[in-house]
């Protein structure tokens, strides 16, 4: 009785402790989907990138790609990955893009990587498998040569319930 008052007020303590409890900005993440998610071909998933455009952080546009294939390395290659590119997006942050002009959607589509591509190209079936959603930012805060980019993954599970 007596260890599980000491044990209790240890925990009080620590929660006292521990408060107050910070919110910790996310920049630069895929929020949703979360790492883990199954989505089904031709399924419509939530899409949510929280950007890296804080106080004195610009950030521009983004492109969002699906990989079936992570690239292994950046050298030239035909090969260099495989996937699929859902589009190049902005969002509002002042003074950088006052207003986005060419928003992500709520929603992206999972496309069907069985079907025929045209030509040449027939798709390919697949169970289960291990995609990653990839955002990349062009970002900014102060001089630069270039836009600095942030890459963002997460995994999911396409055309099946689990990993
Ligand atoms: C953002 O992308 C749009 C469309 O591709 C382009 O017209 C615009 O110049 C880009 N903005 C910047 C800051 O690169
Ligand atoms: C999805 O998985 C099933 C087997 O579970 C398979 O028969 C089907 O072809 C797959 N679909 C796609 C689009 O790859
Ligand atoms: C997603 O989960 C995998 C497996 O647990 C882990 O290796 C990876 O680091 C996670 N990615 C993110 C962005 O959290």
């Amino acid at each position: 009785m007596q260890l599980l008052r000491l044990l209790s007020s240890l925990l009080v303590l620590s929660t006292t402790l521990s408060l107050p409890v910070s919110v910790s900005a996310v920049n630069g993440e895929i929020t949703s989907p979360t790492n883990g998610t199954a989505v089904m071909p031709g399924e419509s998933f939530d899409f949510k990138y929280d950007g890296m455009a804080d106080y004195s952080v610009s950030g521009y546009n983004y492109s969002v790609w699906l990989f079936t294939s992570l690239p292994e390395s950046f050298s030239p290659s035909e090969t260099f990955g495989a996937g699929y590119y859902f589009g190049r997006y902005d969002y509002a942050n002042y003074p950088g893009v006052p207003y986005a002009s060419h928003p992500a959607p709520a929603q992206l589509v999972m496309p069907n990587l069985d079907a025929r591509f045209g030509g040449f190209g027939i798709g390919k079936s697949a169970s289960n498998a291990l995609v990653y959603l990839a955002v990349i930012e062009e970002w900014a805060s102060g001089s630069t040569f270039g836009f600095q980019m942030n890459l963002a993954l997460t995994q999911l599970i396409y055309n099946g319930t689990s990993s």
